[in-house]
């Protein structure tokens, strides 16, 4: 099994570079949006987790390990896996680590999506998403030739809780204490691939595709 990490601040435009690891074999696996798919299905974990992701606070390390050891219990060899939102902090990091020497596997690189505060404001203030299939537009960069209904099925587009300006800036800040110091982590292991993630959307995939080619 060969995984990769996708690291960066919220709304770098991790979901949005996806694609192209899962044109390169990859399974997209994103913390997030299997939050999310728990909080719609109401279940248990969702009711649990969906006053921290409305808040912009992370839910517990318990929960997301939980997710991500699941997935590696039931993974194929031969799998390969893209992580986009875990880990988060040190104590998952690590916890990553003793999970792929458990399931004898491979972490190949970590691919960081560098972003500065501001375009990442407006990134996320003009971020909708298809209530019914989840793909994400962006009202200026990336819109919806069908307005404000999915180009896929009509369904209606809608903004996300935690897109909330105030919201972000809390996002923001806790990516920077928390997240941010897995850079050095995996940087000392000589994992990290730097793209701009400033650039135009076809600009980062374009240099995405080149760290996962070079
Ligand atoms: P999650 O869903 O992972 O949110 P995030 O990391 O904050 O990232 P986003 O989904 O907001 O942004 P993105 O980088 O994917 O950007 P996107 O491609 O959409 O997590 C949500 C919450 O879940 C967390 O806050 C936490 O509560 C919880 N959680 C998740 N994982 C957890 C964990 N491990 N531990 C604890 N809690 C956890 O792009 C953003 C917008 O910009 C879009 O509109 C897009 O169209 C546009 N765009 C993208 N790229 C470009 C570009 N190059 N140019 C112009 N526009 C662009």
């Amino acid at each position: 099994m060969n995984v990769s990490i996708l690291l960066g601040p919220p709304g770098a435009g991790k979901g949005t570079v996806s694609n192209v690891f899962v044109a390169k074999g990859y399974s997209h696996i994103s913390t997030g949006e299997l939050l999310r798919g728990q909080i719609q299905l109401k279940t248990p974990l969702g009711l649990e987790a969906k006053a921290s992701l409305d808040a912009g606070k992370f839910v517990s390390d318990t929960i997301v390990i939980n997710m991500i050891r699941d997935l590696f219990e039931h993974a194929k060899q031969g799998d390969r896996f893209l992580l986009d939102g875990f880990p988060r902090n040190l104590e998952q990091a690590k916890e990553l680590d003793a999970i792929l020497k458990d399931s004898n596997a491979t972490l190949d690189t970590v691919t960081l999506l560098d972003c500065p505060a501001e375009v990442i404001v407006e990134r996320l203030s003009g971020r909708r998403t298809c209530s019914e299939c989840g793909t994400v537009y962006h009202l200026s960069y990336n819109p919806s030739a069908k307005g404000l209904l999915c180009e896929a099925d009509d369904a209606p587009l809608t903004q996300r809780a935690d897109d909330l300006p105030e919201t972000v800036t809390k996002r923001l800040d806790i990516y920077v204490s928390q997240t941010a110091p897995l850079i050095d982590y995996y940087q000392s292991q000589d994992l990290v691939r730097h793209v701009d993630a400033s650039l135009s959307i076809n600009e980062v995939r374009d240099a995405v595709l080149q760290t996962l080619e070079g």
